[in-house]
């Protein structure tokens, strides 16, 4: 379990650092009254959490997936929606008022509206979103909102077919491109933002048309920084594009300007000087914002994970399983958020890789 030494928080979890001015940032408190709010051993504040509603995907991303042989979850290994709404329901009690559903690809898990459905009325969740890989969205964007889903990220890499190809491994552009246009038809969905996985020897060529969809298109576009999370475990740091290299391609066409973002986004913001248009950098190797995460993620099977590059795990399913109150369940929870790593450490000597590639943590 303590693989993690040197990121053990303080002795006393929460008292070294709990001081006012730290801790004590509690604006926008939304817990349930009398429920002290979820805070980690290093001070910070938990407010958003990341639901993998399964691990399959019909994409085969390369800095994601392997081409073939993931086995998948069986069927009871996966977290019934009841289940996650209620692991929901006892967080926003704890002050968590974001939720975004990922899988792999979440839209692959039947009847997600369902779940979209069950989540969005639960009292403090504020933000409730999807990340997708957009294949499957001509058909459910509709059904989505409906269900009061309000927010939507989808990842894209390439505007070409066959860098597109390339990098999925499927032929599937025009059908992500008809899930945006279906997405854009519904106004409540905003703000649509496209994930793009800023890799070394492929993105440079692919970024001019990514720029020159976010101005053209209400997409906010958002270049992320290639993390070792690749289940084929071939990422080397030379591979990462960064978000400064990125930029300075953008800007040798469009100037940009940044727009001031909120303290806990993981995301630089930048709109064009000569027009409409964002776009964002999301830059974890370069720049890491561990300092003020406030984010926990849940797996498809049920297992809690304080940190995508976590080596250890909390199991939820079997107390949810073994009749468990949602004390216990509480209790547990704010247990392991105590022990929340302090930060990735993907550019030290030693780094070792997470337990789990991205399609089974949830992005
Ligand atoms: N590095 C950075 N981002 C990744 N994603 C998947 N794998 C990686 C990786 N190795 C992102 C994709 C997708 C989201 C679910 O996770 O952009 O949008
Ligand atoms: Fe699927 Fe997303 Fe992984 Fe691509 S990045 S293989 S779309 S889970």
């Amino acid at each position: 379990m303590r693989s993690g030494q040197r990121d053990e928080p303080p002795a006393e979890p929460g008292s070294a650092r709990a001081q006012p001015g730290n801790v004590g940032k509690r604006r926008g408190l939304t817990g349930a009254p009398g429920v002290p709010p979820l805070i980690d051993g290093w001070g910070r504040e938990i407010k958003s959490l990341r639901v993998s509603v399964t691990d399959k995907c019909n994409f085969r991303c390369r800095y994601c997936m392997p081409a073939e042989g993931l086995e998948w979850l069986g069927r009871d290994e996966i977290l019934s929606f009841e289940e996650i709404a209620r692991l929901v329901r006892v967080m926003a009690a704890m002050g968590v008022s974001e939720v975004r559903l990922t899988g792999g690809e979440p839209l692959v898990r039947r009847q997600l509206p369902e779940l979209v459905r069950t989540l969005a009325p639960i009292h403090g969740v504020e933000d409730l979103s999807l990340t997708t890989n957009g294949v499957l969205l001509d058909r459910f964007a509709g059904p989505l909102v409906e269900a009061g889903l309000r927010r939507l990220n989808v990842s894209l890499d390439s505007l070409s077919h066959v860098r597109f190809a390339e990098i999925t491994r499927r032929d599937a552009l025009d059908r992500v491109l008809a899930g945006l246009e279906e997405a854009e038809r519904h106004p409540e969905l905003r703000p649509i933002k496209i994930n793009c996985v800023a890799m070394r020897g492929f993105t440079e060529t692919e970024v001019p048309a990514l720029a020159e969809l976010a101005r053209r298109k209400p997409y906010v576009v958002r270049f992320i920084e290639f993390m070792p999370l690749d289940a084929d475990e071939s990422w080397r740091g030379d591979e990462v594009l960064t978000g400064g290299e990125v930029r300075r391609i953008i800007e040798s066409r469009w100037p940009l300007e940044e727009i001031p973002a909120k303290p806990s986004s993981t995301a630089q913001r930048f709109r064009f000087v000569d027009g409409a248009g964002e776009i964002g950098f999301v830059n974890p190797v370069s720049e890491p914002f561990c300092s003020s995460c406030d984010r926990i993620r849940l797996t498809a099977d049920g297992q809690l994970r304080t940190c995508l590059f976590s080596r250890r795990e909390w199991d939820l399913k079997r107390p949810l399983k073994d009749g468990s109150s949602d004390s216990d369940l509480a209790d547990l929870i704010r247990f392991a958020v105590r022990h929340k790593e302090l930060k990735h450490r993907i550019n030290e000597p030693g780094f070792v890789r997470a337990s789990r590639s991205m399609s089974q943590i949830g992005g």
